[in-house]
C-alpha cells in the first residue's frame, strides 16, 4: 500500500517541477536535471519504501545545518549557544544579511539560515576547523549509516569560487565578535559541508533516527539524546524552510529541513524519516515539487504533528 501511495504521489506532483527553477547562484547546481523527483521512506520499525529518483545523488546543502546544530548541542550548553546564535524564526531569505546589523545584538537569528550555520561550526568540538568539519561529517555518516558519504568536489569548488554572500556574512560576524576564528578556514568547512553528496536514502535514514528519539534503527543505540532531538525538531519546525516555514507548518506540519540541492529531510516523530529530492526550487529556495509531495503524503498518512 505504501509503495503505491509513494508512486502515485510522485506521478501526481511531477508537473510542479516545471513551475520552479534549479539553483544557479552556485553554477555547478544549474547542471541538475530539473524534472528529477524521488522519495525514500524509512520507518522506525525498519521497513523502507522508495520511488522515483530516490537513488540520484545530490548535494546536501542546508540540510547539513541540522547535523552541525546537533553537534553544537552535544558540545555546548544551550546558554553558551544563545550567547552567539538564537533560535528565532526569520522572515527573510536564507542568505539575508540585514538582520545581522539591525536585530538580536548582531547574533544570527537561528542555526538554519546561512549566518547561523556558519557561526555554528565554530562551536563544534575540535582543536582545528578541520577537526570540527570531520566531526560533523562523521556525524552525517553515522546517522545515515553510510560510511562512504563524501564531498562532491565540483560543487565544493563552485561554492568556494562564488560564495561571496557567505563571505560577507562571515566577515560581518567576525567584525561583531560572533565569529572569533579564521574566517576563510571556517567558510571552507561550511562550503565542504554544503557540498556533501547524499541520496534520498541517506537523508531519510538520518530523519529516521530523529523520528526514533535519537536511537539507531538497527541496534537501538542512542546516537543523539532525546532532549537534543526535541530541540532540533522544534527549530526545524519553526526555521527549517526559512521564511517558508510558517506556510509549510500549515500545509505539511512535519519538522523538516530543505537545501538548495533540492533535498528535503522530514521527520514524522515516532513513525518515519522521509527523504525527498527534486532540484526545481521555489522562490524561497525550497524544492517546489518536494513540498507538494510532502503535503500530499502528510495528508494521506495524517502525519501533521499539529
Ligand atoms: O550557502 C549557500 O547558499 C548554500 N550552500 C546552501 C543554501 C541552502 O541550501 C538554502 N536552502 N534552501
Amino acid at each position: 500500500m505504501m509503495q503505491n501511495i509513494l508512486e502515485k504521489t510522485l506521478e501526481d506532483h511531477r508537473y510542479w517541477t516545471k513551475e520552479g527553477a534549479v539553483a544557479t547562484y552556485i553554477p555547478e547546481l544549474s547542471k541538475q536535471k530539473i524534472d528529477a523527483l524521488g522519495i525514500y521512506v524509512h520507518e522506525v520499525n525498519g521497513e523502507v519504501y522508495k520511488a522515483g529518483d530516490w537513488n540520484m545523488p545530490f548535494t546536501i546543502q542546508s540540510i547539513s545545518k541540522i547535523i552541525s546544530f546537533i553537534c553544537v548541542l552535544q558540545d555546548n550548553s544551550i546558554d553558551t549557544l544563545y550567547k552567539k546564535i538564537t533560535v528565532a524564526p526569520s522572515s527573510d531569505g536564507f542568505n539575508s544579511i540585514v538582520n545581522l546589523e539591525t536585530k538580536n545584538e548582531h547574533r544570527p537569528l537561528n542555526p538554519m539560515i546561512n549566518s547561523g550555520a556558519i557561526a555554528c561550526i565554530e562551536l563544534v568540538r575540535g582543536n582545528t576547523l578541520e577537526e570540527k568539519y570531520e566531526r560533523i561529517l562523521n556525524m552525517i555518516r553515522s546517522l545515515s549509516n553510510n560510511p562512504y558519504i563524501k564531498v562532491n568536489e565540483s560543487v565544493y569548488l563552485s561554492e568556494k569560487e562564488t560564495g561571496d554572500r557567505n563571505r560577507a556574512l562571515a566577515y560581518f560576524m567576525k567584525s561583531t565578535g560572533t565569529i572569533e576564528t579564521n574566517v576563510e578556514e571556517l567558510l571552507d568547512a561550511y562550503f565542504r559541508l554544503c557540498s556533501i553528496e547524499v541520496t534520498c536514502e541517506d537523508i531519510a535514514s538520518i530523519a529516521a533516527v530523529l523520528a526514533n528519539d535519537g536511537k539507531g534503527i538497527i541496534d537501538g543505540r542512542e546516537l543523539i539524546s532525546k532532549k537534543i532531538c526535541k530541540t532540533v525538531k522544534a527549530v526545524m519546525t519553526t526555521c527549517g524552510l526559512y521564511d517558508g516555514s510558517g506556510e509549510y507548518a500549515v500545509s505539511v506540519g512535519v519538522p523538516s529541513k530543505s537545501g538548495v540541492g533540492g533535498g528535503i529531510l522530514a521527520v514524522s516523530p515516532g513513525k518515519m524519516g522521509i527523504g525527498v529530492f527534486g532540484p526545481s526550487l521555489d522562490a524561497k529556495g525550497n524544492s517546489i515539487a518536494g513540498v507538494k509531495v510532502l503535503e500530499s503524503l502528510a495528508n494521506k498518512l495524517d502525519l501533521s504533528i499539529f
